[in-house]
């Protein structure tokens, strides 16, 4: 363990799309850290077919999100492909951010936050419990409300609302 101050953390996912827990996570590390950085994950082999949207339209969907919120110039955005922590090393950043919701993100965060210690010790995971509001959000729950039509105004920003619209044809 480092014990360098964590002044810039990395909030990592797919992001496939972004959703209101997703940028709940954002702006509560917002709070807590000098410097934040989204990562933005390429995840070309998640789901079997890669995700559904391009990760430029991924990165692309986060960045007018933030600027809805008006912290497009206070939280930076960037793609990466290959490792987690080497990606935190390259922009600098000392710790990883993510969101915790039920026991069953749990086990995962878990092996991944272990993982990443065991490669990269200098990193510290920091978890942050989902706002109640958001603890059944995810972005497979809205990819599959979309395509069967329904409206996802309340689970998603305008911009990845209508993303959504365009790529399912409702
Ligand atoms: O939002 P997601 O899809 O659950 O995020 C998963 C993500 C992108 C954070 C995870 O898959 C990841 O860290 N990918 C980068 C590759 C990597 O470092 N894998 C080993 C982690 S142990």
């Amino acid at each position: 363990m480092s014990d360098t101050k964590v002044d810039h953390v990395v909030i990592p996912g797919t992001f496939d799309p972004v959703t209101y827990g997703h940028l709940d996570v954002v702006k509560r590390a917002h709070r807590m850290f000098p410097r934040v950085t989204v990562g933005v994950a390429a995840s070309a082999t998640k789901h079997g077919t890669g995700p559904v949207f391009s990760l430029e339209e991924r990165v692309c969907m986060i960045e007018e999100a933030l600027d809805e919120l008006a912290l497009a110039d206070a939280v930076d955005v960037s793609p990466f492909s290959g490792l987690l922590v080497d990606f935190c090393h390259e922009v600098g950043a000392r710790g990883v951010v993510k969101g915790l919701r039920a026991m069953t993100d749990f086990e995962y965060e878990l092996q991944q936050a272990d993982l990443n210690s065991h490669m990269a010790p200098d990193l510290e995971s920091i978890f942050v419990m989902s706002s109640p509001e958001y603890g059944y959000v995810s972005s497979s729950i809205v990819r599959e409300m979309a395509s069967l039509g329904a409206d996802v105004s309340f689970l998603v920003p305008n911009v990845v609302s209508e993303r959504l619209r365009e790529r399912f044809g409702m």
